[in-house]
């Protein structure tokens, strides 16, 4: 694969951000270049620039973390046409928040997938009450991640 994937970070405290260094990670070992920007380090026109994935938490009443907010905003407002981005989400939460759970990772799914863009493989919506941690969850998925996007670029 030669399209660089870019993985954007979305966290308060961290959890996404070691979420992020293991979705790296996997797709280093599937041969797939990849690089980490936080959410608050991009501009729209960087989703032109290949395939990304969106690792964030969810704070306040189902919000995108605090880093994520102004690009998140842009992409509603601004309404960008993404068609031929191809896509990943892994959103954390807690579910002792049901009514928001993981929102933050569903709402960029959402405005991504309206603009045109394709997600690739299923969101993961990870609990942070679950006995799995987020990065361990995260290095399986990047691993069938990587795979799909191979077979989809190769298409
Ligand atoms: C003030 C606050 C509000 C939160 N609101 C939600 C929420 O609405 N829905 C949800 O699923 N998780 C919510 N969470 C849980 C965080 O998303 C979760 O702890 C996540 O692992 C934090 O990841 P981070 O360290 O990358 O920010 C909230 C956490 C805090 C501290």
């Amino acid at each position: 694969v030669n399209d660089e994937v870019t993985i954007l970070v979305g966290s308060m405290s961290g959890n996404a951000d070691l979420v992020a260094e293991a979705v790296e990670s996997a797709l280093s070992d599937a041969g797939v270049a990849a690089r980490i920007r936080g959410l608050d380090e991009i501009a729209l026109a960087d989703f032109e620039h290949g395939p990304c994935i969106v690792c964030t938490s969810t704070y306040g009443t189902g919000e995108v973390p605090d880093n994520a907010k102004g690009i998140y905003a842009m992409l509603c407002q601004e309404r960008p046409a993404l068609g031929g981005l191809l896509y990943g989400v892994f959103g954390l939460g807690d579910s002792i928040y049901p009514d928001t759970f993981c929102f933050g990772g569903k709402r960029f799914d959402t405005v991504l997938s309206d603009l045109g863009a394709e997600r690739i493989g299923a969101r993961v919506d990870h609990d942070s009450r679950s006995r799995v941690k987020p990065d361990v969850v995260a290095r399986e998925w990047a691993a069938a991640w990587s795979e799909l996007l191979k077979k989809r670029l190769s298409t």
